[in-house]
């Protein structure tokens, strides 16, 4: 369906803004126009703080990874003095990308004309090009990119006027300190190219009416004793969640058994798993011996990236056993998210109908209602 010409006038999304129970989804134009697209990298993916990965991806100085942002470059390296640091992947020189993947590095070099930058930014070779009264190297250090963490969560943040990372995730930090997240370190990340709009990929991690549907051969076959879903827990973060009890752990698959729970939890999080969701594109599970994290990269209006990263206390990756053992959680997200994918991929073609086919909520998306009416606070006018 074609986006109206007033796209961002609140009267075209006054049915989304309805209480949840009388709450009608997004319009079709919202997971398929690229002007609606433009409008949420502006008014969002260049405001908020954007998760960009762990710490334990880069533990030696000199370790690096690149990553886009809604198209926007970036690059996230350790220096010799242990701080990781954000810049924009892109040369003072005339603006060539300069590193490419993830890896190691002594410095990094430009390919262009190899302007060549220290660990920590500075620019220390211009070949060909001398220092004179015109031109210093200390002028041209790569441009930073504001940097935070939380428990070695590594986000950036592209708007010089953005609030403190502490503020943007409010109660969230000790929601999760049961888990004692400063000793997880991430053992896999493993990425998805998925063909629908990102928003869908936020909304099908908070929707579970789908799964004895779309994981009939998976997650439907579980035999869940003790369930009990607790929908829509109020925060002061900006974040959505739910948390679920139920025995064992959710990052397995049935029948698996893998490593002993996480030492220090306590209260509800020993029996469940709590399912946060960072605005917006940040879905964790925290369950009681892992985490996972599926990371939404959005490529496009149409198209996005999934990272699934794995982690695992610290000293489970020093047992003897830890490769196989994690290969059994590694089996589930292999099974269960090619399901999802496909599963988003359904929806972003069903969405390309010239009329809006979608009727109501159900009880069961009361937090999908929750994200797309988030998302409208953002874009409107
Ligand atoms: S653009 Fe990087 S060295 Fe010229
Ligand atoms: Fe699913």
């Amino acid at each position: 369906m074609h986006a109206p010409d007033d796209l961002f006038n609140p009267a075209r999304y006054a049915r989304v803004r309805e209480p949840a129970a009388r709450a009608v989804p997004l319009p079709n134009w919202c997971y398929t126009s690229p002007e609606f697209y433009m409008r949420e990298v502006e008014r969002i993916f260049m405001k908020v703080w954007n998760y960009v990965g762990h710490a334990s991806q880069i533990p030696e100085a000199g370790d690096y990874f690149t990553i886009e942002i809604t198209g926007a470059p970036v690059i996230i390296i350790r220096g010799d003095d242990g701080e990781i640091r954000a810049f924009h992947n892109s040369c003072r020189h005339r603006g060539s990308r300069v590193a490419w993947g993830e890896g190691s590095c002594k410095n990094l070099t430009c390919p262009y004309h190899n302007w060549t930058y220290a660990r920590d930014g500075n620019l220390i070779a211009t070949p060909l090009i001398d220092e004179d009264e015109d031109f210093s190297r200390a002028d041209y250090p790569l441009l930073p990119v504001t940097m935070d963490h939380w428990a070695g969560f590594l986000f950036v943040n592209f708007d010089p006027a953005c609030a403190p990372l502490a503020d943007y995730l409010g109660d969230l930090p000790a929601n999760c300190a049961a888990y004692a997240p400063e000793n997880l370190v991430c053992a896999r990340r493993k990425t998805y190219s998925v063909e629908g709009n990102w928003k869908l990929y936020f909304e099908n991690y908070n929707d579970s009416l789908h799964i004895p549907f779309v994981h009939q051969g998976t997650l439907a076959k579980q035999k869940v004793k003790g369930r009990a879903r607790s929908t829509h827990e109020e925060t002061n973060g900006s974040y959505i969640t739910h948390f679920t009890k139920h025995e064992g752990s959710r990052g397995l698959l049935t029948g698996e058994t893998g490593f002993p729970p996480i030492g220090a939890l306590a209260g509800r999080y020993q029996a469940g798993t709590y399912y946060p969701c960072l605005y917006p594109t940040v879905l964790f599970g925290w369950t009681i011996d892992c985490l996972w994290i599926f990371e939404i990269r959005p490529t496009g209006p149409e198209t996005m990236d999934l990272v699934a990263s794995s982690f695992f206390p610290k000293d489970r990756l020093e047992r003897p056993d830890f490769e196989e053992v994690a290969a059994r959680y590694y089996a589930r997200i292999d099974t269960i998210l090619p399901e999802d994918n496909e599963a988003v991929s359904w929806q972003q073609q069903g969405l390309r109908a010239p009329v809006n086919a979608a009727s109501n909520f159900t009880h069961m998306e009361t937090l999908c209602h929750a994200f797309d009416n988030w998302v409208l606070d953002q874009v409107l006018d």
